[in-house]
């Protein structure tokens, strides 16, 4: 088999490109002692939210279940004051990109390599945050599971990334912080990569990742 390169790098969003833990940052002094643990809550409820709606075969848009998490937040850490809710959610709307984010994509764009987000996020969140992050111009695609109303790691929503750039799945690198996410994305085919930002020990040894990097900024040099 000639082995082809990657012709198209795509990313996952929240966790990866954008760091969901910098709108309780921004808060940090009014959200007091419990703000990790209250955004640790807020995180892994949207994200279980996802899980079990897909599972039960129904949708309801990331937004609405970003709200959702955070207000199951708010009622389980009554310490932190719930008119911090507009705050927070004006907040996750601009998220900051982590710093090795442009870097990276603007090296990986020089090369004529196509570039593209496929997120869980609505088409709303998606371009509010791209547009804040300054992002967009090495981007030729930002790519939403809405369009099929189900959410990662379901197949259907990786092969948003094939239909879209017309390419066999091996010749995608998809790179992710969230393992199940790349559990979801080595299945499907692509090369997948796990930037383990955390740290956080290996899962899924059924659905190994190509290459696991620390940081973003690893990624032109792994010639993938
Ligand atoms: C995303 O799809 C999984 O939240 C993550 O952007």
């Amino acid at each position: 088999m000639i082995n082809v390169k990657a012709q198209a790098y795509v990313f996952d969003a929240y966790g990866t490109l954008f760091d969901v833990h910098a709108a309780i940052a921004r808060h940090r002094a009014e959200a007091g002692a419990d703000a990790e643990r209250f955004s640790e809550i807020w995180r892994i409820k949207q994200l279980e939210y996802t899980w079990t709606l897909t599972l039960a075969g129904a949708y309801v848009d990331f937004w609405t279940l970003t709200e959702r998490a955070l207000d199951h937040a708010f009622a389980r850490i009554p310490s932190v004051s719930p008119a911090l809710r507009p705050k927070l959610l004006e907040a996750y709307l601009e998220l900051d990109a982590f710093p090795d984010a442009s870097e990276t994509l603007g090296a990986l764009k020089s090369r004529g390599l196509r570039l593209a987000i496929l997120s869980n996020g609505s088409p709303r969140m998606l371009a509010a945050a791209v547009d804040a992050s300054g992002l967009a111009a090495s981007l030729d695609a930002v790519l939403s599971v809405d369009a099929v109303r189900a959410y990662k790691p379901r197949p259907e929503v990786y092969a948003l990334v094939t239909d879209r750039f017309g390419i066999p799945a091996q010749e995608v690198a998809f790179v992710s912080s969230n393992r199940w996410d790349v559990m979801g994305a080595a299945s499907f085919g692509f090369r997948a990569v796990w930037a383990n930002r955390g740290g956080m020990p290996d899962e899924y040894p059924a659905a190994r990742p190509t290459r696991v990097i620390a940081t973003l900024a690893e990624l032109p040099a792994l010639g993938l």
